[in-house]
């Protein structure tokens, strides 16, 4: 079982749309996947109730904490479990980074975006967590998009394909799909599986290099 988690410091990044996405789209294959909303806000739950589907699943981590819920999950023989996490980064979400295999971090190509970035990198670093960078919510100003790939990359590893800026996902996020799901031929939906299985690379070159340490 691999576990992602969704985090930065700066709300609205788009941790809770990508989680739903990138939950739903783990699934090819046949994969089990859970999502996991540690939000108090609940937006990811928010969307998984509009869903009315039963898969991904959605876990809470109730008094047993996170760790135990994970490690019930391994044994039931999950997949892929997806984890939101809240705007601010908190001790709590530090935990929570802590069981990631993958920190998946958003990032709006704005300079104010960018500047506040050093904060979640400080969080991350200090658990030790692989992360990887994800410009989301861009503008066809490839500009900008591309200055703030060479600004993340300062900082670590930035994800090859950036989430650009459409009322779809917006939309999705409202009625309980995903772009995929509303239409699986368009640009959004291509850009969310271009992430997952570059995603799924990362993960695999994390745990070979885990391995031969
Ligand atoms: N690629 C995108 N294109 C258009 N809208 C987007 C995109 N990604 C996110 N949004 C919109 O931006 C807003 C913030 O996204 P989201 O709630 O996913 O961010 P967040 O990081 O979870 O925020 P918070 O820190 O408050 O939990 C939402 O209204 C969402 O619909
Ligand atoms: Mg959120």
């Amino acid at each position: 079982m691999q576990v992602i988690v969704l985090a930065s410091q700066k709300g609205g990044s788009g941790k809770t749309t990508l989680s739903g996405h990138l939950a739903v789209e783990a699934q090819r294959g046949d994969k089990v996947v859970v999502c996991v909303d540690t939000d108090a806000q609940g937006g990811l739950t928010d969307w998984w109730n509009a869903r009315n589907l039963e898969t991904p699943a959605l876990s809470t981590a109730g008094t047993g904490g996170l760790k135990a819920l994970l490690e019930k999950l391994a044994k039931a023989q999950v997949d892929y479990v997806v984890i939101d996490t809240p705007g601010q980064v908190s001790a709590e979400a530090q935990a929570t980074i802590r069981l990631a295999d993958i920190v998946v971090i958003p990032v709006m190509p704005s300079p104010h975006d960018l500047r506040a970035v050093g904060k979640t990198v400080d969080t991350v670093v200090d658990t030790g967590r692989p992360m990887l960078f994800v410009v989301n919510r861009a503008t066809q100003r490839a500009r900008l998009t591309s200055e703030a790939a060479v600004v993340l990359s300062q900082h670590g590893t930035v994800a090859p394909v950036t989430i650009h800026s459409r009322t779809d996902f917006a939309a999705s996020m409202i009625d309980g799909r995903t772009t995929n799901e509303i239409d699986p031929t368009g640009k959004s939906a291509a850009e969310v599986r271009e992430l997952w299985a570059y995603i799924l690379k990362r993960l695999d070159m994390e745990k070979r290099s885990a391995a031969a340490t």
